[in-house]
């Protein structure tokens, strides 16, 4: 089985829209099945395919419900509703996660692995994967959705990086964290390049160190 190697900001293929499947075939279960296990390994609840640089319109999620992967495939959000704030994180922004502000509940239509037509309401947590994702899908990263304090701090520590990554550095975090407290430092964001909404008071989800929030 291949795990795929989750592809990072400044990729350009995370920037660009993916096209519709057409044929849902041996291939692209395949795609899923692999997707999957990438998303699991990351950890992460949710993985859409620019991701491992494959530029078709679908997505794994699994929010913990014990039901295992789900794979939807051309999704198109169809409704949205309300507001809710939500630490998010992303697998391809690794190590840093900021407080977003997006509709509540989103109605998501696609069509399943077996080619059936799925139509879900979705609130909080599971509207909020659905809408990172079918942003991948549309070639929208989490930092196009900060506000402008947010934005700013955002591509301070992002340019660091990319210095990081001429200088030798693999991942680009060497700057941040030493490479034991890599871990850590995906989930909680690292000691001294904290942002604003990593501790901010009367976020439940603050501190959560699974990669619960990582989409
Ligand atoms: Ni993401």
């Amino acid at each position: 089985m291949a795990g795929f190697t989750i592809r990072t900001y400044g990729d350009p293929v995370l920037r660009q829209r993916a096209r519709d499947v057409e044929d849902i075939d041996g291939r692209i279960k395949q795609l899923a099945d692999d997707m999957a296990e990438t998303m699991y390994a990351a950890p992460g609840v949710g993985l859409a395919a620019p991701q491992v640089g494959v530029q078709k319109r679908m997505f794994v999620y699994d929010v913990g419900h014990g039901e295992g992967p789900r794979t939807i495939v051309n999704p198109v959000l169809a409704e949205a509703r309300g507001e809710w704030t939500f630490e998010e994180g992303c697998l391809s922004v690794p190590g840093l996660s900021w407080p977003i502000v997006r509709p509540k509940e989103v109605h998501l239509v696609g069509v399943g692995l077996d080619g059936e037509e799925i139509s879900v309401e979705a609130d909080e947590f599971l509207a909020r994967v659905f809408q990172h994702e079918v942003d991948h899908l549309d070639g929208v990263l989490l930092v196009e959705r900060l506000d402008d304090d947010q934005r700013r701090e955002a591509k301070r520590i992002l340019r660091a990086r990319a210095l990081d990554l001429r200088a030798g550095d693999p991942d680009g975090l060497g700057s941040l964290v030493p490479a034991g407290e890599r871990r850590d430092a995906d989930a909680r964001g690292a000691p001294g390049e904290r942002l604003s909404g990593h501790s901010g008071p009367g976020d439940p989800t603050t501190g959560d160190t699974e990669g619960t929030h990582r989409l």
